[in-house]
């Protein structure tokens, strides 16, 4: 029996955007929330991302359910959340824990959200972090 491929690191996914790429402004962003950024937005070039701030930490996850590959929600309104605690898919409702993507309950269970880097700047821009790892 095959092992399960790994996940995909988030800059090998179509679109992923250059280190350094301004992603938003802390402050705007709802505290204890999680808010769905869209990315390159042209029809055929989008990459999306969850951003989870927690005062002043951001994180971000790649908004792709690693059930199907399709984002946990197309609309901020339809994203499912228990701010602090989870986050889900609103297409089979995995439940995502909020501090690290880990699914802890529905269909990939034991599989997490993509991880992104994040570096929030001293003016609040919070950008794709630079990556201390040259990429290949
Ligand atoms: S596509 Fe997300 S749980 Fe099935």
């Amino acid at each position: 029996m095959s092992q399960p491929s790994p996940a995909p690191q988030w800059f090998d996914l179509p679109h992923a955007p250059a280190a350094g790429t301004v992603v938003a402004q802390r402050d705007a962003l709802a505290d204890v929330c999680a808010t769905m950024v869209t990315l390159n937005t042209t029809e055929d070039n989008v990459f999306r991302l969850l951003l989870v701030r927690a005062g002043p930490d951001v994180h971000a996850f790649v908004n792709r359910c690693p059930h199907f590959g399709v984002p946990l929600a197309s609309r901020q309104d339809h994203l499912l959340q228990k701010p602090g605690i989870s986050i889900s898919c609103n297409v089979h409702y995995a439940r995502f824990r909020w501090s690290d993507g880990l699914c802890e309950s529905g269909e990939c269970k034991g599989e997490s959200l993509i991880s992104v880097p994040l570096e929030v700047q001293p003016d609040g821009r919070v950008c794709i972090a630079r990556d201390p790892i040259e990429r290949q």
